[in-house]
């Protein structure tokens, strides 16, 4: 329903594989197939909870940012996080 805005839905790697550039290689792998069908924007959903402060820290890591936050979405305290990445040209460009 939208014009080449992708969710990224989940993504995990093996704790104990943690810390050694997968996350960031699966993302940019996931970026460079979007770039290929046109993809011109990236969404993905996180909680503010301190359990996933080292999510918030990956997706800031490689690039994403804080576009939205539903306070108290997911119960008093814990808010929906949304951060997007925009494809940019230069980087559709590359692909
Ligand atoms: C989020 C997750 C996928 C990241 O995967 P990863 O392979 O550990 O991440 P990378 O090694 O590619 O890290 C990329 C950058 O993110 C940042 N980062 C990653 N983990 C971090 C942590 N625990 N604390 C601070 N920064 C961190 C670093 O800046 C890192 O770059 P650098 O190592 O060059 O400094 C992984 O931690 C995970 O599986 N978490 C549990 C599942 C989860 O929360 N998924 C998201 C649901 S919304």
């Amino acid at each position: 329903m939208t014009q080449g805005c992708f969710d990224l839905y989940w993504i995990a790697a093996d704790a104990a594989a943690r810390g050694q550039g997968t996350g960031r290689s699966l993302v940019a792998a996931m970026e460079r197939v979007l770039v290929s069908r046109a993809g011109r924007l990236v969404r993905v959903e996180t909680s503010s909870q301190e359990a996933y402060g080292a999510t918030r820290k990956f997706y800031l890591a490689i690039g994403y940012i804080e576009e939205a936050r539903l306070r108290d979405f997911y119960k008093p305290g814990d808010d929906l996080l949304i951060f997007t990445r925009r494809l940019e040209q230069s980087q559709q460009a590359e692909h």
